[in-house]
């Protein structure tokens, strides 16, 4: 249903190539990242963006920026991974996919030197485990969606609110959230979505609506501030949503909008549902108040896509990630199954 490859390695194997979702949906462009430098910068920026696709880029970006210095004397490589795998890990803090698969990446590099590997066989390793990374993750969204769709069994139309990307942009596969969607237009179910356009970079209606139109899925835009509305009205089956790290505890950090969207769903009897792969559980974190919460340029709020929407030097709070309590979602939805409480994922 849907084919875009938001993240992969370039045909000639020598970069990361992301889609450009900065300038989506006016234009489709993509990006080959070559440093490490880039490759950071693209994640600051959100060039590439949603918790899964930063972790597959942070594998595949390492190597990438990794590849110009084979030839550097072994104790320079090594100093240089730990450099460049460190800068990559701190480009965002929330999602916690993208330590999770840097330091994969390290471990990797620590048993191939292990192995008595030299510079070349060292850099073929680690090749392969962001490769298995990209892989792994594509994986994980068919089962998550195939795990989800039971949950949305109901109704003959299923009809479902979402926030934010959690779809083919946000992950190498078919998205988190919006597996299940896509699995079930694949089926020829009759599906339709209702997106939160997602302030202040407007994910959903430039990213969801995007990606769900184009694959001829049915996708209406509101406002944040309408999705109350919505769920009193009726008619929506469940809200789905992705996330950037669950904590032991079940705690969920999703874009910023996720609580009030939880708040609501609880409050008109919808049902609430995290759809996630195993590599955004985080068992080291106890409760979502541990979580290191984004906190973006104020700027983001002040204005942006070419328009002031506040006076210059108005103060503004931007952060870009909220915690949801465990109580308030239904289940959660990984590649291992689904997930209710009393959570436990320490
Ligand atoms: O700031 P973003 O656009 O990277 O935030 C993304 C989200 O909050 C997504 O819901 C989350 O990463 C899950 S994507 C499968």
């Amino acid at each position: 249903v849907t084919a875009i490859e938001s993240v992969r390695w370039s045909p000639s194997g020598d970069a990361l190539r992301i889609i450009d979702q900065t300038r989506l949906p006016a234009e489709l462009a993509e990006l080959d990242l070559r440093t490490v430098d880039e490759v950071v910068e693209a994640i600051r920026t959100l060039a590439v963006r949603g918790a899964p696709a930063i972790g597959v880029a942070g594998a595949i970006g390492l190597v990438a920026s990794l590849l110009p210095h084979v030839a550097e004397p072994t104790p320079a490589l090594d100093a240089r991974v730990l450099g460049h795998a460190r800068a990559i890990r701190a480009a965002r803090p929330t999602a916690v996919n993208l330590p999770w698969a840097v330091d994969r990446m390290l471990r990797a590099a620590d048993a191939a030197r292990r192995a008595g590997a030299g510079n070349a066989a060292l850099l073929d390793a680690l090749r392969a485990e962001a490769t298995a990374v990209l892989d792994e993750d594509r994986a994980m969204c068919r089962r998550i969606g195939e795990h989800a769709l039971p949950l949305l069994a109901g109704s003959a139309e299923l009809s479902v609110l979402t926030h934010c990307n959690a779809g083919a942009l946000a992950t190498s596969g078919i998205g988190t959230a919006l597996a299940p969607v896509y699995l079930a237009a694949e089926s020829g179910r009759r599906v339709a979505v209702w997106a939160d356009e997602t302030r202040p970079l407007l994910q959903g209606s430039r990213l969801t609506a995007w990606e769900l139109s184009r694959a001829g899925i049915p996708v209406t835009v509101i406002a944040d501030n309408m999705a109350a509305a919505l769920l009193r009205r009726g008619g929506v089956d469940a809200v789905l949503v992705g996330a950037d790290r669950i904590a032991a505890n079940g705690d969920v950090a999703n874009k910023v909008g996720t609580y009030a969207l939880a708040l609501a769903a609880r409050h008109h009897g919808v049902p609430f549902y995290v759809l996630a792969p195993w590599s955004t559980f985080d068992p080291a974190c106890p409760t979502g108040a541990e979580i290191p919460i984004e906190e973006r340029d104020p700027a983001e709020v002040r204005g942006g896509f070419g328009r002031a929407t506040a006076p210059a030097d108005v103060a503004a709070w931007n952060p870009a990630f909220d915690v949801t309590p465990a109580a308030l979602v239904t289940a959660i939805v990984s590649d291992r199954g689904v997930h209710r409480p009393p959570y436990d994922f320490g």
